[in-house]
């Protein structure tokens, strides 16, 4: 989604624009575009990829502010003029944009009155023109005055070449960060454009207005307030978000995984004492274990995660719970009772649909809590408590390390609050062995990443695969299916095993591709039923079984083995294999990996 990055300060800027730019390229764009400033405002803007903007820019540019943004078209096609920055129509001033102004058509009806003309089709130039209008001498002043005219979402940066060495930043539900260096600030949406200069932020709040110089970082609210902002330490290194010898991001998070789970779960699994330790949970512990109903909530990835969260919870707290898609949740008018807690789910902390499910939960005076990675985020700061998953930055659009780290989280609380209801200690102790032998056993799966891609090497000119699952693996079948969609383009389903003979199995024939994970556990048999059904019609059975399993292989064209865990863990072992058929799969078939078409990392608009 759209990425915002500022330089104000002594070196020349447009190095710093385009290099934080690059690092947010991951998120998903359709166009970009920089602003310098000096005495004059030079704007330049391309559709396409950022070479094609770097290809009309004179990289030697002297200026030492500007702003960068790249665009994933909302209003407006991804052409050159509707990239951002938009100037007004005097040319003084410019503005980067993320999120959606609601009421721009009123807006630009009323501007076209007053006589302006409109160059482009955006929201986001309403916005420039009517600051420009409302400009008299003191750029802070009319951007205010601007904002109180608009509804909607923006994360904004502004420049305006009467005010040289100036940006003004606002944000209202759409993440934005100063970056504090030595003689010099920064402005972004997403640490990753600023990580290679500071690692000293300020969190810009909702309803808060930033001024920055060089020298300077002023902030207040909409209504011209001052407001003391501390200055925070960003955790992730550059390392972290570099190839590290990858050929994508998306491979190298999966080879992650075994590492950055062990992070995720270090010093919150007492092996000695056979318990849980959830240092974000401590304040809010007594209020947790009388919660009557659990409601999770999130989008895509984060959803299945928090499907096998209800599982969990039901099997470990025995509390109902039930898993809402955010979009769903927001406007179903949803029933909130005293004991309600709402567990956001989220990588990014900042996806629209989950924001606005939290907040509605929130004034509903529900409990909230959040599992979300990345620290300070907007879910992360809003939710009454919560348990970062620690899996370090994930770059690749196709979620992974982030879903093994959801579903180990939900697995911690599960367990945690379990212990302080129905689950005994030796259960306890068993499921927090079985827990902390996962990263290990991720390892070993990876070890033999090459069968997988075996897999994907024989089925990837199939263009309709089914994945299949029951229980704890339900969610996984989702999983894989969503993961080879969205980044090889081949049309997959997933499904809970038994519903297949309700419809979807009219279409399997001859050679279709159908994944069934076949885990010892309770469901065996049923599913091994369901593997014939599918074989009798010619389908191809993958099958994802434990190792050991040694008549499987009678039933199945391909058996990928996973070690043996625990049902309620399963989901952390069978994922892998999954995740590597997607990746092989769309490295195949020539696909953007970690860029796939029409995607994007963090979805910050409804
Ligand atoms: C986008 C991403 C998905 C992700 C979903 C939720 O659609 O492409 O990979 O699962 O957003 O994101 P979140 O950051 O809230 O987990």
């Amino acid at each position: 989604m759209c990425g915002i990055i500022g330089y104000v300060g002594s070196r020349p800027a447009l190095p710093i624009l385009v290099e934080g730019l690059r690092r947010l390229e991951y998120r998903g764009y359709d166009s970009a575009g920089v602003a310098l400033i000096d005495d004059n405002l030079c704007v330049t803007k391309a559709a396409g990829r950022l070479s094609v903007l770097e290809q009309v820019l004179d990289l030697n540019a002297p200026q030492t502010a500007g702003i960068g943004h790249t665009r994933w078209a909302t209003h407006g096609a991804p052409t050159d003029v509707n990239a951002h920055p938009h100037t007004d129509s005097s040319g003084k001033i410019a503005v980067i944009h993320n999120g959606i102004i609601e009421n721009d058509r009123a807006l630009r009806t009323y501007l076209e009155r007053e006589g302006v003309t409109f160059k482009s089709e955006t929201d986001t130039e309403v916005l420039a023109q009517l600051i420009g209008m409302l400009y008299d001498g003191d750029l802070e002043q009319a951007v205010r005055k601007a904002l109180r005219e608009v509804s909607g979402t923006y994360g904004i940066g502004v420049l305006c070449s009467d005010e040289p060495n100036v940006i003004v930043a606002a944000r209202k539900g759409s993440p934005l960060i100063i970056g504090v260096g030595k003689g010099e600030h920064l402005l972004a949406s997403d640490a990753a454009a600023i990580l290679a200069h500071t690692t000293q932020v300020v969190y810009v709040g909702d309803g808060e207005i930033a001024r920055i110089t060089p020298d300077e970082l002023r902030m207040t609210t909409l209504d011209a307030i001052p407001v003391a902002k501390d200055v925070e330490q960003i955790e992730w290194s550059l390392e972290e978000i570099e190839l590290a010898g990858y050929d994508h991001f998306m491979i190298k998070e999966i080879f992650e995984q075994p590492e950055v789970l062990e992070n995720c779960l270090r010093g919150r699994l007492d092996l000695k004492e056979n318990a849980i330790r959830l240092g974000g949970l401590v304040d809010c512990t007594r209020e947790l274990t009388r919660a009557k109903r659990i409601i999770l909530t999130g989008c895509g990835t984060a959803w299945h995660a928090a499907l096998v969260g209800e599982y969990l919870f039901e099997e470990l707290v025995r509390i109902p719970t039930e898993v809402e898609y955010a979009s769903e949740f927001r406007y179903r008018n949803p029933v909130i009772d005293d004991g309600t807690v709402v567990i956001a789910v989220s990588q990014s902390g900042e996806t629209a649909d989950t924001h606005a499910a939290l907040a509605e939960a929130k004034q509903r005076g529900a409990l909230t809590l959040g599992a979300v990675n990345v620290v300070g985020s907007t879910i992360a700061r809003e939710t009454d408590a919560g348990v970062y998953l620690h899996v370090g930055p994930e770059i690749g659009v196709a979620s992974t390390k982030a879903f093994t780290g959801q579903v180990a989280v939900l697995a911690m609380i599960a367990c945690f609050l379990g212990r302080r209801k129905h689950l005994s200690p030796s259960a306890a102790a068993d499921f927090i062995a079985a827990l902390s032998a996962v990263p290990k056993q991720i390892k070993q799966i990876l070890d033999t990443a090459d069968e997988a891609k075996k897999v994907a090497q024989q089925y990837t000119d199939r263009e309709n695969w089914l994945y299949l699952g029951r229980g704890y693996n339900y969610p996984v079948a989702l999983e894989g299916a969503l993961k080879l969609k969205e980044i090889s383009y081949i049309h997959a389903e997933g499904l809970p095993a038994a519903e297949m003979k309700h419809g979807p199995i009219a279409l399997i024939h001859e050679g279709m591709p159908v994944v069934v994970i076949a885990t010892a556990g309770s469901q065996y048999d049923k599913i091994i039923n369901n593997m014939m059904q599918v074989r009798s019609r010619g389908g191809s059975v993958i099958a994802i079984a434990t190792e050991g399993d040694r008549e499987i292989a009678k039933q199945a064209d391909h058996v990928l083995y996973v070690p043996n865990t625990l049902e309620p863990l399963q989901p952390l072992l069978t994922v892998i294999p999954l995740q590597l058929i997607a990746y092989h799969a769309a490295v195949i078939r020539g696909c953007n990996v970690d860029k796939p078409r029409n995607l994007a990392k963090s979805v910050t608009v409804e």
